[in-house]
């Protein structure tokens, strides 16, 4: 299977299905010197963890990470980082009604068609648990951009059609959606709630925002920022879109709306998100990324068998009613992975 390796001098590899042995990452190109714990890295992924918000599953995955390779005395070796992270609470059999049919919304469809073998249990490589793996990636990631005084941090703005008050600046940590407006968190949640009790599942929308970056970083053609930026966040499953700064908005903006002046200490406004022409312009970079709702869901719906007979599926394993805000620390990672690359090809001409 390709398309499993990210970036170009920070690169990074998953392996790993859902219900397999364990799920992990390859980190090569990281910097020699950088100090790094397993703890570092085991934050990132307590923040992923099932269990975590209400929108979440019961399933308990422990998730402990364990460095295999690239680390000497806490500092890295300028080798690949293997990260290997076990699958500890798989149940297999909460797939075996579903081994013959194809999940709406999920990729069993089209797994089957590309392959022609698909493992039922789980999604396999579209499972979320892939993306613990990113997460773990992305801790890597994360501290080569600290060095250069780069922060990431991603927060909820819409979930299940509650969006927050513009401009809100709560504490995130206050609410376990990591939602900066805590009415609007309120909301969300009993949305969350309602959606559980029918069987149902939500989608959402998540800013990530990046503040320190230097101007300069991004690559003109094809390797644009923006690009990179996008391809890494919509690679995540169940995102749908991806916005920089003004996005969509800005198609009906005029010019003179969504021009940001220069004046000699910056820029007035960033509707360009903190990118101009594909490289970062010093303003801080806005993401949006619209998740869509979970598709494992129990209410029953239409699908076919692998014979193409129509059948009805209700899905009961222990699913996610919606990504938000398990997806927050895996968009973080992706953001993180992206910066961390360009930072070294910024480096490797200057
Ligand atoms: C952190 C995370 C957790 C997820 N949990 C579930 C889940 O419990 N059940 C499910 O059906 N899909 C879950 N998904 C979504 C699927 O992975 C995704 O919808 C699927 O791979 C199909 O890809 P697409 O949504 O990009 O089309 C999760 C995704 C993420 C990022």
């Amino acid at each position: 299977m390709g398309g499993n390796t990210f970036g170009v001098l920070f690169r990074v590899t998953t392996w790993g299905e859902s219900h397999g042995e364990a799920v992990g990452a390859v980190v090569d190109g990281c910097p020699p010197n950088l100090e790094l714990a397993e703890e570092d890295i085991q934050q990132e992924l307590n923040r992923r963890k099932p269990g975590r918000g209400q929108g979440a599953s019961p399933r308990e995955e422990s998730d402990r990470v364990e460095i295999l390779s690239g680390v000497f005395q806490g500092k890295t070796t300028g080798t690949p980082i293997s990260l290997l992270i076990r699958n500890r609470d798989r149940k297999s059999s909460d797939y075996d009604a579903l081994a013959g049919l194809f999940r709406p919304g999920h990729g069993d469809f089209t797994y089957l068609k590309k392959y022609g073998i698909r493992d039922p249990r789980g999604g396999g490589r579209a499972s979320g648990r892939e993306t613990a793996a990113r997460v773990a990636a992305g801790a890597v990631a994360r501290k080569v951009i600290a060095g250069a005084g780069i922060k990431v941090l991603g927060f909820t703005v819409e979930l299940g059609g509650v969006t927050i008050e513009e401009g809100s600046r709560g504490d995130i940590r206050e609410n376990s959606l990591l939602c900066p407006d805590a009415r609007a968190a309120e909301k969300m949640i009993d949305r969350l709630e309602a959606a559980r009790r029918e069987g149902d599942s939500l989608g959402g929308i998540v800013e990530i925002r990046v503040s320190g970056c230097p101007a300069g970083l991004g690559e003109p053609v094809f390797d644009k920022i923006d690009a990179d930026l996008a391809k890494a966040v919509m690679s995540i499953g169940s995102v749908k879109g991806v916005e920089i700064g003004a996005g969509f908005r800005a198609a009906s903006m005029k010019g003179s709306e969504n021009n940001d002046p220069i004046v000699p200490g910056g820029f007035k406004t960033n509707h360009a998100g903190g990118i101009l022409a594909g490289i970062t312009s010093g303003e801080e970079i806005v993401i949006r990324a619209a998740c869509k709702p979970i598709p494992s869901i129990a209410k029953e719906q239409d699908t076919i068998d692998l014979h193409g007979n129509p059948r009805k599926i209700a899905v009961r394993g222990r699913h996610d009613v919606c990504v938000i805000p398990r997806v927050i620390p895996v968009c973080e990672a992706m953001v993180c992975m992206v910066l961390a690359d360009h930072l070294l090809r910024q480096r490797a001409i200057s």
